[in-house]
């Protein structure tokens, strides 16, 4: 029995064009090869893999080993993340880094000038006392200095924590004190949006008791904003050696720790999600080479800032890795102008574009965004990630920034499973908008219903699982073994890993994800996934985006709440609310009518563009509001929503 039903409906759909299967890393022969090689023997295609695209200081033969569900990757082997990412691509004469700052200075760093800076700051580093197996907290902005220092941490061994450099001192001091960080990496400030940053400030607020395993504060000086120095501090160009030094990078094992990343928080306390260096890095290169088809020639700008997943696998890590070319912008989206992104894109030739769509949703409303007005010739990829993608802003996307000519891959995965898990391959799979189309090679995911059996018909919602163990998998939650096995694994009696979305399959087999199992609602005996509802209210000409949760009714159950904010004011707010359920009536059926729409300026976000839904639930329900707020990208909006509601 399904556990979530669906009602949306796409037909559009987009085959490859020969330019997508000419020359691609990655084809329909290589797809089935290795799909075979897969089912014959997954242990040995794994491996086979591992060797032929890691650089091993040590081979290893323990291909999975551990006890379920802590599972172990090329355990036996041993190799460094930094080398992978940076030693083996010197010799090319590239670019590694093109930095656009947000008042638009360019800098480029080669792999040589790459690797002569890590080599430096490793050096600086292992002065102060790091060894292998100490936690860094790295709280800066998207820099090639935040680069350094997580690849001098993966040169060394020493575990960091990038901590994204817009979260508040709370959040801040939490991730320090739950890692037991020996060292603390930031800048003195940074620009967002024309407004001065004062990280140091905020990291001495977060540290300014009980944080006495703290040694250092390492200041990287960004902004010339420094006025004094503390006792743990220390300047980045005092510490970093003036001629150049060599520091041999650490044989690590597979399966030590490289980074602890702590989820973004829009559910509960933040989990250490802990990833491990071989199994990890494995997936980062393969999905990068299949799904993005990464090229030398390639420039590859992911927009995600270093603070999460998407900016640790596809800005530093798999790009890297894979001895590409990568752009990061340091800035907003938005500023000085709402045509930035277009701007860099055509300034830079950036050839694989991969952003948010709560960022295109944010563009789509700006009146003035307009890409056709640039050059924007260079794009043959376009990527989505963080949230389902609405067949609206998916159109947009397709049409407007890509010229109808650059395949969309949707990739869905998560900051606990390290790498894309389901994402069409441009060259194979035909693209229908809102979906993440197939597992990719060596992912075994399965849709089941309560009692953990596979739906495979399609349009039956169920939750979405993945039943054989992966190598870029997190490792555990830090300090907290229990809570890993609670959360991941004890739902279907650790026969899965539990990824916590719903999900369906259309007829042709591709999964469209639903939202969160926990965003189900249930209105008449009908459960019905929020994402959906969202969907066809986006897909209104006023509507830019909407959020829709439940609340207790007595005669539905449950009864619906949509969150909405308008593209423009509209002055009769009731006719307006009508309309739009009638609009939902017509996309999803009467079911689906949300009861209640509040309308507000914008809606409640984590700082990597989540809506908050816990948030909005409260809201919706008189609750009191017990998620912690700082994290909130727009933290006033709670007491506009609070006097709506
Ligand atoms: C959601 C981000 C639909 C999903 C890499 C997942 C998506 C959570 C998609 C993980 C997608 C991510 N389509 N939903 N393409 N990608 N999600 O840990 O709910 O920040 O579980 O990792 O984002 O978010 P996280």
């Amino acid at each position: 029995m399904s556990i979530i039903e669906s009602n949306l409906d796409e037909k559009r759909s987009f085959s490859p064009r020969e330019d997508h299967t000419k020359d691609a890393n990655f084809t329909k022969k290589d797809l089935l090869r290795l799909t075979k090689q897969f089912k014959n023997n997954r242990n040995k295609t794994w491996s086979d893999l591992a060797k032929s695209n890691i650089l091993w200081d040590k081979s290893f033969n323990d291909v999975i080993s551990g006890k379920a569900p802590f599972y172990k990757w090329f355990s036996d082997g041993k190799l460094n993340v930094s080398k992978n990412c940076v030693d083996r691509h010197i010799s090319k004469n590239k670019s590694a880094i093109i930095h656009i700052s947000e008042n638009n200075k360019r800098k480029v760093l080669s792999y040589s000038d790459l690797y002569i800076y890590i080599n430096k700051f490793s050096y600086a580093l292992r002065k102060l006392g790091l060894t292998s197996g100490d936690r860094v907290i790295i709280y800066m902005p998207t820099i090639p200095e935040s680069i350094v220092a997580m690849l001098s941490c993966a040169r060394l061994g020493l575990i960091h924590s990038v901590v994204f450099a817009g979260f508040s001192s709370i959040a801040l001091r939490d991730r320090i004190i739950d890692c037991k960080a020996k060292a603390i990496i930031t800048v003195d400030a940074y620009m967002r949006s024309g407004k001065i940053i004062n990280s140091k400030e905020i990291v001495d607020d977060a540290i300014k008791v009980d944080c006495e395993f703290v040694d250092n504060v390492i200041v990287y000086e960004n902004h010339d904003a420094l006025s004094s120095k503390k006792t743990k501090d220390v300047l980045w160009s005092e510490i970093l050696p003036r001629e150049e030094k060599y520091i041999d990078p650490v044989s690590m094992s597979s399966d030590e720790l490289l980074f602890i990343l702590y989820t973004s928080g829009s559910t509960g306390k933040p989990k250490g999600i802990m990833h491990t260096s071989g199994g990890y890095l494995l997936n980062c290169i393969i999905t990068n080479k299949w799904v993005f088809d990464l090229k030398d020639q390639d420039i590859f700008w992911c927009t995600a800032d270093i603070g999460w997943i998407t900016g640790h696998s596809y800005v530093v890590y798999g790009p890297l890795a894979c001895g590409a070319t990568i752009l990061i912008y340091d800035g907003a989206p938005l500023y000085p102008h709402s045509n930035r992104f277009w701007e860099i894109i055509q300034e830079n030739n950036v050839s694989i574009f991969y952003t948010a769509p709560t960022a295109l949703r944010t563009l789509m409303k700006v009146g003035e965004n307009d890409p056709s007005n640039y050059n924007l010739e260079s794009l043959r990829i376009l990527g989505t990630v963080g949230e389902p993608i609405n067949p609206k802003a998916w159109m947009w996307y397709f049409e407007t920034v890509g010229k109808s000519l650059c395949p969309i891959v949707d990739t869905w995965w998560q900051t606990e499973t390290g790498a894309n898990m389901i994402a069409p391959i441009p060259s194979i799979n035909s693209l229908i908008p809102g979906t993440c189309t197939k597992p990719l090679p060596g992912i075994d995911v399965a849709i089941v219903d309560i009692n953990g059996e596979e739906l495979r018909d399609p349009n039956q919602g169920g939750d979405l699982v993945i039943r054989q163990p992966w190598p870029s998998m997190l490792a555990g939650i830090w300090g907290d073994k229990d809570r890993y096995v609670e959360t991941y694994w004890s739902k279907y009696s650790s026969k899965y890993y539990v990824t916590g979305d719903t999900a369906r399959y259309d007829e042709d087999g591709n999964i469209w994800i639903m939202g969160r199992s926990d965003d189900v609602v249930n209105v008449s005996g009908h459960r019905l996934g929020t994402m959906e509802i969202e969907s066809a209210l986006v897909s209104h000409r006023l509507v830019a985006e909407a959020a829709v949760v439940s609340y207790k009714h007595e005669i539905k159950g449950e009864a619906i709440q949509a969150f909405i904010s308008l593209k423009q004011s509209s002055k009769n707010k009731s006719e307006l609310a009508d309309d739009l359920r009638q609009w939902v009536s017509l996309k999803i059926g009467s079911i689906a009518k949300p009861e209640r729409i509040s309308f507000s300026d914008s809606l409640p976000k984590t700082r990597s563009g989540k809506i908050m839904r816990r948030l909005l639930r409260n809201l919706a329900r008189g609750e009191d509001i017990t998620s912690d707020t700082s994290t909130l990208e727009n933290e006033s909006i709670i007491e506009q929503l609070k006097k709506i509601v």
